[in-house]
């Protein structure tokens, strides 16, 4: 099944423009993601570049991943929306191209939705249609000095996302002369039985109605003073999350942003506050942020959910060094689906975001490498850890150290330091880093407050990627890492020298092969 849609998927590319340079595309399909640094257990595309996740919605029993795609290079170009289709959001099936470029522009990020009422009009024969709205972005326009290049498009499918159709007339927000304006993420608001949008506009985000999908009123603004401002507010998300063990609820509005991330450019902040139907208010003072890790940004939620839960992919990569990692085939992978929960902790609300349930489906059933329960301190040396779920349990309020390294020094280290109220993350020696200045040049940091007297951790590494989840995703770090060799020893050494518990290794399986 997944060698015909990387059949179909090169045939498409390759049919459908001549002029581009698609021939070397190819034979690199047959390559069966072995490539150095391939992501084994994580979504990335057959090969070329990637960013954002786009339209993430389910309907009819699949989960689509659209994602900005240039399939005639790995460098960032104009922009398609790729796709692909799960059923588990653990395993993936490559689609061809969705959406391509047309004459308002290459297609930029943005969101879709099952127009379940037909609102649209653009239903048929009792089919519900999927509706994608986007950014244009007008190259011609950009490069001429004008500010008015982005404006907002719609296109929908009857086929379930396999075959799309742009609206006659598009684009459905026009540019009255804001420079950046962009993203929408639609969803049907229940309250007030209408389609809400909400965009980016530079410094703040933009929230607009509409009954249709196709006319759209301006309804209020949000942000200006609020939140980090270092960067472009980019990829909003708005959603409403009930607080765990309560039956109260909140609104969360998601915001990206580049650069002005903790620790160095893109990141993802978010806002814990109230929708009424037409403005969105909070009355947080500091930004908080979904990922002290420099490689998860532009993430956005599903719509259309069935399962009641909120979930998450984010880009795992950064605009500082995303051009520049040293992958020839392919650039970039997706975040592990998250699933994101408000919690209620000494500091106030939180917003966790730790892997959906349905990953652990890959361990199941699987002998662990290694697992220990009780020892003073922990060291590991036998097997390449590249595609595996490390676990342990430790004392919170000593300094703890997590190592992972190889016999050439190569390492990355984990410090928790309870009593400077500090959690580090050091790749400063992972392996290769000096692709781009920034990407090893600093250990990054986030504050720490432990929740308890043990603390829970468990880190996922895939060739060349890290996700850090600790006390199930209060404290998270998402990172890329290219090791010259895997590492193959991981050591655990607590202040205390005790108290370490459950710790455990798992092998996760390739969903490629
Ligand atoms: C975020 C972003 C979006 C934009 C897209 C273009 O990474 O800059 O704001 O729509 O990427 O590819």
């Amino acid at each position: 099944m997944r060698y015909l849609s990387f059949f179909l998927f090169v045939l498409l590319v390759g049919c459908k423009d001549a002029s581009q340079n698609t021939a070397e595309v190819a034979p690199q399909f047959t390559s069966n993601y072995d490539e150095p640094y391939r992501l084994q257990y994580h979504f990335s595309p057959p090969a070329k570049w990637m960013n954002d996740p786009n339209g993430l919605v389910y309907n009819d029993g699949v989960y689509h991943l659209f994602y900005q795609y240039y399939p005639d290079d790995i460098v960032w170009g104009p922009m398609h929306w790729g796709h692909a289709t799960s059923t588990d959001m653990v395993h993936w099936e490559h689609k061809p191209i969705a959406l391509y470029p047309d004459e308002h522009g290459l297609i930029f990020s943005g969101s879709a939705v099952v127009d379940h009422n037909n609102t649209s009009g653009f239903g048929k024969d009792g089919i519900a249609p999927l509706v994608a709205i986007f950014t244009y972005h007008l190259m011609e326009g950009e490069q001429a000095g004008r500010t008015d290049y982005q404006t907002q498009g719609i296109a929908y499918s009857l086929d379930n996302g396999d075959t799309w159709t742009k609206y006659e007339g598009n684009p459905v927000i026009g540019n009255d002369g804001i420079k950046d304006f962009r993203d929408p993420k639609v969803f049907w608001d229940k309250t007030t039985e209408q389609w809400v949008m909400v965009l980016v506009a530079g410094d703040h985000a933009k929230f607009y109605r509409s009954s249709n999908l196709k006319d759209w009123i301006h309804m209020s603004d949000f942000g200006k003073d609020k939140g980090a401002h270092g960067g472009v507010w980019e990829c909003p998300d708005l959603f409403k999350l009930r607080i765990q063990g309560s039956y109260d609820a909140r609104w969360v509005l998601l915001i990206s942003i580049n650069p002005g991330a903790p620790n160095g450019g893109s990141g993802t902040q978010y806002f814990i506050g109230d929708w009424d139907g037409e403005t969105f208010t909070t009355d947080q003072e500091e930004p908080l942020w979904i990922d002290y890790g420099t490689d998860n940004y532009a993430g956005v939620t599903y719509n259309n959910e069935p399962n009641q839960e909120r979930l998450f992919i984010g880009w795992m990569s950064n605009w500082n060094y995303a051009r520049n990692t040293p992958t020839e085939v392919w650039r970039s992978s997706m975040t592990l689906p998250r699933s994101l929960k408000l919690k209620e902790f000494k500091e106030g609300l939180r917003l966790t975001n730790y892997p959906y349930d349905k990953v652990d489906t890959l361990v199941y059933d699987r002998e662990p490498v290694y697992a220990a329960d009780a020892p003073g301190q922990v060291y590991f040396d036998s097997v390449p850890l590249n595609q595996h779920r490390i676990q342990f349990k430790a004392p919170a309020n000593e300094t703890t150290f997590f190592i992972l390294s190889n016999d050439k020094r190569e390492e990355i280290e984990l410090g928790f330091f309870p009593q400077d109220s500090l959690m580090t993350f050091d790749r400063t020696q992972s392996g290769l880093v000096d692709f781009e200045p920034s990407f090893g040049a600093e250990r990054h940091s986030q504050p720490f407050t432990p929740n308890g007297e043990e603390m829970d951790v468990t880190v996922y590494i895939d060739a060349s990627s890290i996700e850090v989840f600790v006390d199930w995703g209060r404290y998270v770090f998402t990172e890329q890492i290219f090791p010259t060799i895997p590492y193959d020893e991981v050591q655990v050494v607590n202040q205390s020298k005790s108290g370490i518990r459950n710790f455990r290794i798992d092998s996760i399986p390739s969903i490629w092969k």
